[in-house]
């Protein structure tokens, strides 16, 4: 083959991150030999959710930019279907790589499948086994159809073998989202006037999760359990969007004043917040990897993880979305002044090399 056509596929704020290093690798190291198609979704659109990210990760523009935003699941899923099937009638790519569990990486794989490009997925096999999660829905259909499957974990492995999977099409290639944060830690800069470091121990929250937020009792709940945390231990927290909407909704809560609201913050700018942090509690998948790759204390605000190696080699722990899981959980951080761990692995940062060197070999590109 001569040249060997990719499209990669980014949409929300979690996959930038992910796309970042694959793109790197192509352009560095297979220059004239792969040619790989930048597709930006739409599905996340404000600036800090996402333009943000491209200037601080230095990803280039995208090649197309399909601009779905916001709706519900399905229409949002259908209007991405929709402007990504002529993109790839247009370019007609080998693969369609897409990234993460959000709604584009499903929705273009399913576009890709029916138009008989094949499709690889990055960070597969991760498995949460709770279908009440969007994500998981979109993890598991984008498995049924990708080609080429590459895993962040080896509970992914296992997860993929018992659902079928063929071995040819397992790679255990390590994490692409801790190749990043391996690259942007090495050029952090801490000189930048902005990067005003809280100066007493603090913890840093993030919480976004349609189960957490969206439903008013529930987010009292953990917000009220947070309130008491934040009377020992500050809180600093960048609101999403969803979340945000979903605050104003409910108003000032007591003990909020110890909880800094932030905006969403850049990739930059958050690391430099959470790498210092004493505690990190969240409801997203990416950090409870990434406090595990960096050696942070991470309460999880969820009843179950699809990130099992965090929980058993890394600094994760399960608090549950109960005010009385999220105390003790807490509690426990307290005596123990946070679980210890080690770093899984193949989470080396180089994942991304990894992953292309399986795509180039498989069609001989060298
Ligand atoms: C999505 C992903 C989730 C990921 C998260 C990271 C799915 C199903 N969910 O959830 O896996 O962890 O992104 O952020 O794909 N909004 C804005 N500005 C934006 C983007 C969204 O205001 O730039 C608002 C929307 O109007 C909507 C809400 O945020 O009300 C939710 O956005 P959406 O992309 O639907 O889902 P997320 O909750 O962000």
């Amino acid at each position: 083959m001569a040249t060997l056509k990719l499209i990669l596929v980014a949409g929300a704020r979690p996959n930038f991150m992910k796309i970042a290093p694959i793109i790197r690798v192509i352009q560095s190291r297979y220059a004239g030999k792969i040619q790989g198609i930048l597709v930006h979704t739409g599905q996340h659109y404000d600036y800090e959710m996402s333009q943000a990210f491209f200037d601080d990760l230095k990803i280039r523009q995208p090649d197309y930019y399909l601009g779905v935003g916001s709706g519900s699941h399905a229409v949002q899923t259908a209007q991405i279907m929709i402007a990504f099937e002529e993109v790839c009638l247009k370019e007609r790519p080998d693969i369609v790589v897409v990234v993460g569990d959000v709604n584009s990486t499903a929705a273009c794989a399913l576009v890709a499948k029916k138009l008989g490009i094949k499709a690889a997925h990055v960070e597969a096999g991760l498995r949460s086994y709770d279908l009440t999660m969007p994500e998981e829905i979109n993890r598991m259909v984008t498995d049924v159809l990708s080609d080429f499957l590459f895993v962040s974990e080896r509970s992914g492995i296992i997860n993929l073998k018992k659902e079928g999977k063929p071995d040819s099409a397992i790679h255990f290639v390590g994490n692409v989202m801790v190749d990043t944060l391996y690259f942007e830690l090495a050029r952090l800069d801490m000189t930048d006037p902005k990067a005003q470091q809280p100066t007493e121990p603090f913890a840093v929250l993030t919480l976004h999760r349609p189960s957490n937020v969206d439903d008013e009792e529930k987010l009292r709940e953990i917000m009220g359990a947070l309130a008491i945390i934040a009377a020992e231990l500050p809180i600093h927290f960048p609101v999403h969007p969803r979340t945000r909407q979903r605050l104003e909704a409910i108003g000032f809560l007591p003990g909020m004043e110890n909880i800094h609201l932030l905006p969403p913050l850049p990739y930059q700018a958050f690391l430099r917040l959470w790498k210092d942090a004493s505690l990190v509690l969240t409801d997203s998948g990416g950090l409870q990897e990434e406090t595990t790759a960096l050696g942070i204390p991470c309460l999880t605000l969820r009843e179950n993880t699809e990130r099992p190696i965090t929980i058993e080699e890394g600094t994760n722990m399960l608090a549950g979305t109960s005010a009385s899981t999220i105390l003790t959980a807490y509690e426990s951080f307290k005596t123990s002044g946070g679980k210890k761990g080690r770093i899984p692995e193949l989470w080396d940062g180089k994942a991304a090399e990894r992953i292309v060197t399986v795509l180039a070999e498989h069609y001989a590109i060298r």
